[in-house]
């Protein structure tokens, strides 16, 4: 399925200073969260984001009678979560039925620009997503609609909450992560905190109360890519910034999980999501991406040159490789991973046939040069955009792709959408989010 749409593409206009265009997110029942101060204590930032434990209780409880909005989408294309629901143990809290049909998924991050997009996908499938937001970068905008928790995936207590409201939550997918790397490099603390910590906790509390299937968002950047830039699930992990650390960490961790107490897991490892959701509802959050693409829009808006930093890398045409995938595309991959996800993924057990855990990774196979996506932009703005080229900055890095044929064998997924339908949904949620920044 390619989306074409005709018709120009409307010029964003000149984008806002980041924090002087950014809206607050405000809520009726809980205090006004700021983008926590960038602090090295955690213990102060974890003081600022949650309210004192009588009014998180006050807020829990006006949580579900106020906030949740329980309407299903018409299924457009329905589907099972895994093949049945068989949950084991003595568990805490309720538990799912068995052989539930569709259910519930919980998505943590869900008011991110992943997690939104999973939350969609997901609706559209006829399965209601449950969205686990603290809104740390996250837009209440993006939950309208949505079943909202407004929240800290730490918080066990709200974890039990939203089980016992939605017993029929069949599995988790993961997305709630801070994602910056030059801020993890100043704050490490606070990246182990959310990514890590944050992880066991919330895996911990799943486990207890009987949900044992969990989709992690993880990162393809932990690979060491081959002399060609591939990376597949073999290649050697080399992260190299402390974020990317934490996210091999919390997968370490989760394995260690699947192997103990009867948790799957199933990481999927991507690089450069790129683009929005095709029916406009979300996209990114940020108004100045630092990726390539998002480069080329504020220059496009401005009416400057793009510059092209790096000419002589060992590459098809000189420049740096990226491997962007639609995050519409990456949104088919998760939903594809629960409907699958009994039979790619057998539960730990004293035979040593099953591991409860599995990698997918998912890209192009081939990725996107500087210079194949400034081609891939003129033909969809036209060829007046103009690009000068300067030398590669300090810590510039070549880049690499991903090479997604165990996705193809296990998921039966592929990318489906063109980098040229990418640019037109980015620039087009750009104008849009300009606007919605503006009102
Ligand atoms: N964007 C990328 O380039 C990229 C690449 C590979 C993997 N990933 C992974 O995909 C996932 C989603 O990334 P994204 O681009 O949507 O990021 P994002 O920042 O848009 O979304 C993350 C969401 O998590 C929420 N969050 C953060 N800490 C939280 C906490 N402690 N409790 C509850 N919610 C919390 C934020 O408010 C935000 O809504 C992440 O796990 C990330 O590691 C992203």
């Amino acid at each position: 399925m390619r989306t074409r749409m005709g018709g120009r593409i409307p010029r964003p206009s000149p984008v806002p200073g980041r924090r002087g265009s950014r809206k607050r997110c405000t809520s009726r029942s809980v205090p006004v969260l700021d983008r926590p101060a960038r602090t090295s204590a955690a213990g102060r930032t974890r003081a600022r984001t949650r309210p004192a434990t009588a009014e998180l209780t006050r807020v829990r409880r006006r949580s579900v009678a106020e906030r949740a909005v329980d309407r299903p989408p018409p299924p457009a294309e329905a589907v099972r979560i895994g093949q049945g629901i068989d949950h084991r143990g003595d568990h805490r809290g309720p538990r799912m039925r068995a052989g539930n049909a569709s259910g519930k998924v919980l998505i943590t991050g869900g008011a991110g620009f992943i997690g939104s997009t999973i939350a969609s996908a997901f609706a559209e499938r006829g399965i209601v997503p449950v969205v686990l937001d603290s809104l740390v970068t996250g837009r209440t905008e993006f939950t309208q609609g949505k079943i909202f928790y407004q929240g800290d995936i730490s918080d066990g207590d709200l974890l039990d909450e939203i089980f016992a409201a939605h017993p029929d939550i069949g599995i988790a997918v993961h997305c709630a992560a801070l994602i910056v790397v030059p801020d993890s490099v100043s704050d490490p603390q606070r990246y182990y905190d959310v990514n890590l910590t944050g992880t066991l906790n919330l895996a911990g509390h799943l486990i207890r109360n009987g949900c044992e299937r969990m989709v992690f968002a993880s990162t393809a950047g932990m690979y060491r890519p081959g002399p060609d830039l591939s990376v597949s699930e073999g290649s050697s992990l080399d992260p190299q910034n402390p974020y990317t650390r934490s996210k091999m960490m919390a997968e370490l961790l989760l394995e260690d999980l699947c192997s103990a107490y009867g948790l799957r897991v199933v990481s999927l490892r991507y690089l450069n999501p790129i683009g929005a959701d095709p029916r406009m509802r979300t996209g990114l959050q940020s108004s100045r991406p630092t990726h390539a693409l998002g480069k080329m829009i504020e220059s496009y808006g401005l009416g400057v040159p793009f510059r092209i930093t790096g000419t002589d890398w060992d590459t098809r045409d000189g420049t740096a490789v990226r491997d962007y995938i639609h995050v519409w595309d990456i949104a088919r991959a998760f939903c594809a991973a629960a409907a699958r996800f009994d039979s790619i993924v057998a539960p730990a057990g004293p035979d040593g046939r099953g591991s409860g855990y599995q990698v997918i990774n998912l890209g192009t196979g081939g990725g996107t040069t500087v210079r194949e996506l400034v081609e891939a932009f003129r033909g969809v703005v036209g060829d007046g955009f103009q690009v000068e080229e300067a030398p590669a900055r300090p810590g510039d890095v070549v880049g690499a792709y991903v090479n997604p044929a165990k996705a193809l064998e296990l998921l039966g997924w592929k990318p489906e959408y063109s980098i040229e339908d990418a640019i037109r949904h980015s620039l087009e949620w750009a104008a849009r989010r300009s606007r919605m920044d503006a009102a």
